[in-house]
């Protein structure tokens, strides 16, 4: 990124309507990649999550109303549950400006509810994050509507390049399949971590040893496949020697049907999605 490209960014105005979770790994990110404060607004309904904001990140505007909060905004990013979506949008819709990007970051809300809620041509980015943009790891998927120039569609994806990497999509029907890998994903990794753990105290480890062998060995595979660009399968060849230790414990797992759980588990969580986009 060029420094006028970097300041134009970090002249913005940026509101997050709901200050949840993923509201704050937002403001965190984007705060630590030198937007200051004083661009920075969060509307809530909730006093007492209002007085924790304020107290998180000193200096942002905090606000009660989320009309208040969206007007002279550039970027405005909703981040309430999906049930009140179209209700905010709708308590906003009167006062957007025509150049304002809206971002929402709802599972399952497609462009079009949302649109249907906006300004006609009103700027619109649809968001899949996932929870390891907490820690500044997460995985975005955006999805613009065509009617978003090129100046707010680049908003958008710094606003989500400052909790991790952003992955672009051109067809809205993929969504579902982002939801059930990367945002549901980190859900299974979890389950993994569990288990893997529960492996290590079955065969005599003390827990706290077993819980930190298997977070590091599943950041350590995760790191190599993803730096040495690898692909699983060359690599899981690589640490499976003849009549090994490792090939005996991989048996176990196409025995247990691993594999086609985990493709079943991502293909759940997908039709769960479209069922849930659906239902709106
Ligand atoms: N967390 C994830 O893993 C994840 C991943 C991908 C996408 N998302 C999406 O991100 C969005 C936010 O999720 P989250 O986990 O951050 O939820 P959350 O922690 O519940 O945050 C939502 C916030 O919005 C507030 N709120 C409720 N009604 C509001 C209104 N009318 N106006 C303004 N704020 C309002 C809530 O306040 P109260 O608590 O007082 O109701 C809460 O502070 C959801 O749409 C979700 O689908 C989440």
């Amino acid at each position: 990124m060029n420094s006028s490209t970097q300041s134009a960014w970090h002249d913005r105005t940026i509101t997050f309507l709901g200050g949840g979770a993923m509201a704050k790994a937002m403001m965190q990110g984007v705060l630590q990649a030198g937007v200051p404060a004083a661009r920075l607004r969060v509307a809530d309904p909730a006093a007492a999550q209002r007085q924790a904001l304020s107290a998180q990140f000193p200096g942002i505007g905090v606000f009660a109303a989320n009309p208040e909060a969206a007007t002279g905004a550039d970027a405005v990013v909703v981040a309430v549950k999906p049930g009140v979506v179209t209700r905010v949008l709708d308590e906003i819709t009167p006062l957007l400006d025509a150049g304002v990007v809206v971002i929402s970051i709802a599972a399952g809300i497609t462009l079009a509810t949302l649109a249907a809620h906006l300004p006609a041509n009103q700027p619109l980015v649809r968001v899949m994050p996932n929870t390891p943009a907490l820690v500044g790891a997460g995985i975005s998927v955006l999805l613009p509507t065509p009617q978003t120039l090129e100046p707010q569609r680049l908003l958008a994806r710094q606003i989500l390049e400052a909790v991790g990497l952003v992955e672009e999509i051109e067809q809205e029907a993929w969504m579902d399949g982002v939801t059930g890998l990367s945002g549901s994903g980190p859900a299974y990794v979890y389950l993994m971590a569990e288990a893997l753990s529960d492996g290590g105290v079955a065969s005599g480890l003390p827990r706290p040893l077993a819980d930190r062998l298997a977070i590091r060995t599943l950041l350590g595979a995760a790191k190599l496949l993803e730096e040495s660009g690898l692909h699983p399968g060359v690599l899981k060849n690589q640490v499976t020697s003849p009549g090994g230790t490792t090939i005996a414990g991989l048996e176990a797992l196409e025995k247990a049907g691993v594999r086609g759980a985990l493709m079943a588990a991502v293909q759940a969580a997908a039709r769960r999605s479209h069922e849930l986009g659906m239902a709106r």
